[in-house]
């Protein structure tokens, strides 16, 4: 049995009072027993003092990008070492905002997932369509072709300590998730193209859903065969509501 994950993704926002605000009230409503894995990834500059408050807690830390080059003249980037070095365990890569707004490519996300397994940190890949793509019934090629990228390059292995995290780019931040049904069938599909390569693997690898998960729908959506927990943004930033979302996963 794949055992649940959900993720936060604060993205640009915080304060570190605000941090500090946030993760106290994770840690004092914190259930006693979670099925699900849970993590929280703050922006870079707030990663070692967010990693400070989670130590020895049942929350890890997570980074939201991660420089494709293990180090050198790469003004403003951040090493895998780096995070690693802060107390990362997790790294999402190829969010779709890294993706279309900052016109990273199928490649690139690619490096940037073998940059963080060469040292340790474990991946979190986001795939997922445009509303342009899936009007033109062209969903399950953009998914394949940004996971082949990833397999290609790293080949099957390495979605052994990988996770997915399938992301409709119409239903981030819109309030508009995607059905429960809309989201198995994309999990199915991803499943079924690692299955291609490596049944066992296929069986193992964890898969989230992201995109205006909330404590009203996350039931819903972790209730599917595939769906595996969940990459929260919005909703991760209210205590009681992740803690909600974070209660769904472990009782899927
Ligand atoms: P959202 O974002 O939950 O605010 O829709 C999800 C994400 O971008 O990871």
């Amino acid at each position: 049995m794949r055992s649940p994950i959900v993720a936060g993704n604060w993205k640009m926002h915080g304060t570190r009072a605000e941090n500090a605000r946030l993760i106290e009230e994770l840690l004092s409503r914190y259930p006693d027993q979670s099925a699900a894995e849970c993590l929280v990834c703050p922006p870079f500059v707030y990663l070692q003092e967010v990693g400070r408050l989670l130590r020895d807690t049942p929350i890890g830390l997570g980074a939201q990008d991660v420089c494709a080059e293990a180090q050198g003249a790469f003004t403003g980037e951040v090493s895998a070492a780096m995070l690693k070095d802060v107390g990362c365990e997790h790294v999402i890569v190829g969010h779709s905002e890294r993706r279309w707004v900052y016109h990273e490519s199928d490649q690139l996300v690619a490096r940037k997932f073998a940059a963080a397994q060469a040292k340790s940190l474990a991946p979190i890949l986001c795939v997922g369509e445009q509303l342009s793509d899936r009007e033109a019934g062209r969903t399950e090629e953009v998914v394949a072709r940004q996971l082949d990228a990833v397999l290609s390059l790293c080949g099957v292995g390495a979605l052994e300590s990988g996770v997915i995290a399938y992301e409709p780019v119409w239903a981030i931040g819109t309030g508009h998730s995607a059905t429960a049904e809309q989201a198995q069938q994309v999990h199915a599909f991803i499943r079924e193209r690692i299955a291609a390569r490596d049944a066992k693997i296929a069986r193992a690898a964890r898969i989230l859903y992201g995109g205006s998960v909330k404590a009203g729908n996350a039931a819903e959506l972790f209730a599917q065969p595939d769906v595996d927990g969940g990459l929260i943004g919005g909703a991760s930033l209210k205590a009681e509501e992740f803690l909600a979302i974070l209660a769904a996963a472990g009782t899927r």
